[in-house]
């Protein structure tokens, strides 16, 4: 490629992207932006994914589940011929006191978060590194770079998925695989209304501390996962990349 051609910040049209908690928030929004670039679009939810487009495949099943995550790799491999781009990005958060957190909770929080996303990695890498091209994506979070008080299950697995994409972009990058996470910010979703309606997060904290004094939109997150898989970004391995407002770019309490 010589360097004074432009380079394309869009994901070729027909590529086929695979979203897990693609149902809704960041995982929908990143599906909708997707689509919108000619993307060919594929839905992992253990929810029923409301209003997708006419020929989006829509799988559903439990990240957490080895057998149900190969089943939506498989309807792609049958609809497609395989996968160009897989984001891990179910994921969820209790908020709570750690002296209180049950071993249960713990162990749903790994499952889902760390272990669903190393499933829906290793799902994608096989046919990626059969391939010798793709990229895999994860959604870590801001809390995967610092730590917050009844936040430690959550924490936790996000660090761990954010070190994951590292491991895992040193392992496939001599076979042609990209691997990269996102680090949003506060993302107005569900999930974080759902956390405010129960008292687990103050509204007035979540913006106050960010520079640009708001949460984030889930498109600005959508909006780097199409960099990331256009020509664009072709260079850009073992990356954890934040989408916070400026969040962890503040040092004040
Ligand atoms: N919203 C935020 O502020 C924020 C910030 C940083 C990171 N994140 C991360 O982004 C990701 C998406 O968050 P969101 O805010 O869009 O959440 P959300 O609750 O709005 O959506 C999550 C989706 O994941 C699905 N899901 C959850 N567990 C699943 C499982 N076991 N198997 C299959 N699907 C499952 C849900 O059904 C839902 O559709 C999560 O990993 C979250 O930790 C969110």
């Amino acid at each position: 490629m010589s360097v004074s051609e432009p380079i394309s910040p869009l994901p070729p049209p027909g590529t086929r992207v695979l979203v897990t908690g693609g149902a809704r928030g960041i995982g929908r929004a990143v599906a909708d932006a997707f689509a919108a670039r000619g993307a060919r679009v594929c839905i992992l939810d253990r929810d029923t994914v409301p209003d997708t487009p006419e020929g989006w495949l829509r799988v559903a099943g439990n990240v957490a589940d080895a057998a149900e995550v190969e089943a939506a790799f498989a309807a792609m491999d049958a609809a497609w011929g395989g996968v160009d781009v897989a984001l891990a990005n179910a994921g969820f958060s209790m908020n709570t006191p750690t002296l209180d957190l049950s071993v249960e909770d713990w162990r749903r929080t790994v499952d889902v978060n760390l272990t669903g996303a190393f499933l829906t990695a290793q799902a994608a890498g096989r046919r990626m590194v059969r391939d010798g091209a793709g990229l895999i994506l994860f959604t870590s979070s801001l809390y995967g770079t610092i730590g917050g008080a009844e936040r430690a299950a959550y924490c936790s697995t996000k660090a761990a998925v954010a070190n994951l994409a590292r491991s895992l972009a040193c392992e496939w990058g001599p076979r042609g695989v990209r691997v990269n996470a996102l680090a949003p910010g506060y993302t107005e979703t569900t999930l974080v209304s759902d956390l405010v309606a129960r008292g687990r997060l103050d509204p007035a904290a979540l913006t106050a501390r960010a520079p640009l004094r708001r949460l984030v939109q889930p498109e600005e997150v959508a909006a780097l996962a199409c960099f990331l898989a256009s020509p664009a970004a072709s260079a850009i391995t073992g990356a954890v990349l934040p989408v916070d407002a400026g969040w962890t770019a503040n040092g004040a309490p």
